[in-house]
């Protein structure tokens, strides 16, 4: 049986697999999960909304193979209608979509829910205002504040959004969750925290480590 994060609001380690070695991909899911991270994140990227290419349904039923862990699907991709159902079939139990990618976020969420994802997020860049996601609140569940330019594992936190999470977590009821995505660190962490983020997404702080669950306890010390 799937744990669904949502039965508690404590904070969530999301396990980003764009920086694993996919080559032993089982493995990885594993060594992770079984060190301490709560659940997966699959960037799904289209090489048209974001410049890179990363994986899709196919890859997302691997991981599901692999483990009966929560699937938690961030989609960098110009179309996410199209592929939000390809995505739920393969195993993704949440989708999230970019605000900057549909023109009535609130028909897109519905719709997403009623092909049954378990969570419904949305999700803005850097540089987007808070201020264009607050008409569809009411219909997700999650929002994600990209903290860095979506596309690319690795990059530099930018803690310039530190205020764009406070203002939207003002706004959220309380069984809604905010994430932060990027750049994500044991020197970030606590300060997303502060900011009100219930879901940290991480990549490289895990994978890029070799000791994966000493990484993930260093990150989860800084939740206090
Ligand atoms: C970036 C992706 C992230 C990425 C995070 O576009 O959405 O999920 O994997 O990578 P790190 O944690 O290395 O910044
Ligand atoms: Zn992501």
């Amino acid at each position: 049986m799937t744990h669904t994060p949502y039965a508690t609001n404590s904070p969530m380690i999301c396990a980003s697999v764009l920086s694993a070695d996919m080559a032993k991909l089982g493995a990885e899911i594993n060594e992770v999960l079984d060190g301490g991270a709560d659940f997966l994140h699959l960037d799904v990227m289209d090489g048209h909304y974001v410049p890179n290419i990363s994986f899709g349904p196919a890859f997302t039923a691997a991981c599901k193979r692999s483990t009966t862990a929560y699937l938690d699907a961030h989609l960098m991709v110009s179309d996410p209608v199209k592929y939000a159902l390809p995505m739920i079939k393969a195993g993704a139990h949440g989708i999230t979509f970019h605000i900057e990618t549909v023109e009535n976020p609130v028909y897109v969420a519905k719709l997403i829910r009623s092909l049954g994802a378990q969570h419904v997020g949305i999700t803005l860049d850097p540089e987007t205002p808070a201020e264009l996601i607050y008409p569809a609140l009411d219909e997700v569940d999650l929002v994600l504040v990209m903290s860095v330019k979506p596309g690319f594992s690795g990059q530099k936190f930018k803690p310039e959004v530190l205020p764009k999470c406070e203002a939207i977590k003002k706004r959220l009821r309380p069984n809604q969750r905010l994430q932060i995505d990027g750049g994500i660190a044991p020197d970030s962490i606590g300060l997303a925290r502060s900011a009100g983020v219930d879901w940290f997404v991480v990549a490289s702080a895990i994978f890029d480590t070799k000791d994966r669950p000493a990484a993930i306890r260093a990150l989860r010390q800084k939740l206090g």
